[in-house]
């Protein structure tokens, strides 16, 4: 029996396959708390009702040690959870001696050195639990409108955006990068598919130490052929309030065991406010932040923008020049680009960027030479605008700054099960 499946299985006698998380005795009674993947019960040991030999085992038996149980399943009110493992025989697989993570409070160094262990804390497990089920909302949400999945690569011959970030490898004598994003290869795509959408891991070479970086992050970019600015924002706020929704449905016991208080995150509904980058400037000022035109908002300003509101806000309408070399102009304000970022609230700040895409030919080829890229490598990107050139857009969600904001944790680097930072690749 799997621990989640407890309930279907009251009164029947059982056998848990786990690991022990903690135990406590008093007298002629031990209680095990044994975890098995899907949660964790707490199984008594009676040494009256199994005689000494058992008892002894239990009472030998180590913090995260292996071990089969088996026993009759109660409900019992009292104990975590709910049910209770009556305990008539025991099995240990392997002792487990000197785990290094005990239940007392660990520095943060320590927990990252042991990160394949920290795994099976209760705390990790509930987070990593949520990212699994935004990974799937995300997919389910996409799929269910009709959108094809396509891989993007991963080893790539140009960059898709800032070159600054590019970690590079030789690929049989020539330069390759790992992938920034999915987003150029997705635009190829959509205009075979219609609506596409890559999911994977992505890279970035970022030089700062930040609760927001990471040096590999997961992104999912759908792209749209034939899609308008605005539709393109619509997207985004029905995709977040869909993800956010079954968070809330599926997630209760996670988010209880991290301590998320979901009161701002049940009234996540669209609309999502919406501010012109000029507007975003005067927010700032009036906090104390003076930016000029032209400038990027960085962490913090994000940080100050994203508490003004209590619902994620798109900031758009970005001077020319100032984010990537793919986005669209507005035909109406040829000073701006018809991009925005998503802030979520709560201070968390940017978990999507996307635009418009420049569907012009020679547009598109200026760009390229002003940022000084290499033509060549990105012929088959202009070929686009060449062949059946349409409007079209899209946007890159990051998993991890996602879900930092929906469970409300205060370090990206406990939101991915292996965390690359700065400097930092072990284990
Ligand atoms: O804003 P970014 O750089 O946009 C793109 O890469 C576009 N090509 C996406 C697209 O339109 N298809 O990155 C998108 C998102 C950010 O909003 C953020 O959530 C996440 O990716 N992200 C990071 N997450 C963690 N660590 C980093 N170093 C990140 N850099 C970006
Ligand atoms: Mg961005």
């Amino acid at each position: 029996m799997y621990i989640q499946d407890a309930k279907f299985n009251v009164e029947k006698e059982v056998e848990l396959k786990g690991w022990l998380y903690n135990s406590r005795s008093s007298g002629k009674l031990i209680f095990l708390l044994v975890r098995d993947g899907t949660g964790i019960i707490q199984c008594v040991v009676s040494k009256n009702e199994i005689g000494d030999e058992v008892f002894e085992k239990a009472r030998k038996v180590t913090q995260e040690s292996s071990l089969t149980v088996n026993g009759v399943l109660h409900e019992e009110k009292r104990a975590p959870g709910g049910y209770e493992l009556i305990v008539k025989d025991l099995n240990i697989l392997q002792i487990a001696e000197d785990y290094p993570i005990t239940p007392k409070e660990h520095g943060i160094a320590f927990l990252m050195e042991h990160r394949h262990l920290w795994l099976r804390s209760k705390r990790q497990w509930a987070i990593l639990r949520i990212r699994s089920r935004i990974e799937k909302s995300l997919r389910d949400f996409l799929d269910s409108q009709g959108f094809v999945l396509i891989d993007a690569p991963i080893l790539t011959p140009s960059a898709a955006e800032s070159t600054t970030t590019l970690f590079q490898t030789d690929y049989f004598g020539t330069p390759a990068y790992l992938s920034q994003s999915g987003q150029l290869y997705m635009e190829a795509a959509c205009m075979a598919f219609g609506k596409v959408y890559c999911f994977g891991p992505t890279f970035r070479s970022e030089k700062s130490k930040t609760r927001r970086h990471l040096t590999e992050f997961w992104m999912l970019e759908p792209e749209i052929a034939y899609i308008s600015f605005e539709e393109n924002l619509a997207l985004q706020e029905n995709m977040i309030t869909f993800a956010v929704k079954e968070v809330l449905r599926n997630c209760r016991e996670e988010l209880s065991i991290i301590g998320r208080d979901t009161k701002l995150l049940e009234k996540i509904e669209p609309p999502f406010p919406k501010i012109h980058y000029r507007e975003a400037l005067e927010i700032l000022k009036e906090n104390g932040k003076e930016l000029q035109w032209g400038d990027d908002p960085g962490g913090d300003e994000e940080t100050i923008l994203s508490q003004e509101f209590n619902k994620p806000v798109f900031v758009h309408h970005f001077p020319v020049g100032m984010k990537a070399f793919y986005m669209k102009p507005d035909p109406d304000d040829p000073k701006t680009v018809l991009a925005a970022d998503l802030l979520a609230p709560e201070g968390y700040g940017e978990i999507i960027g996307g635009s418009q895409r420049i569907d012009d030919y020679d547009l598109l080829l200026r760009n390229i030479k002003d940022n000084n890229l290499p033509e060549d490598s990105y012929k088959w990107f202009l070929d686009l605008r060449k062949y059946g050139s349409v409007p079209h857009g899209g946007f890159g969600i990051g998993l991890e700054r996602t879900l930092a904001w929906i469970a409300k944790l205060p370090h990206v680097r406990e939101t991915i099960p292996f965390p690359r930072l700065l400097e930092k690749i072990y284990p």
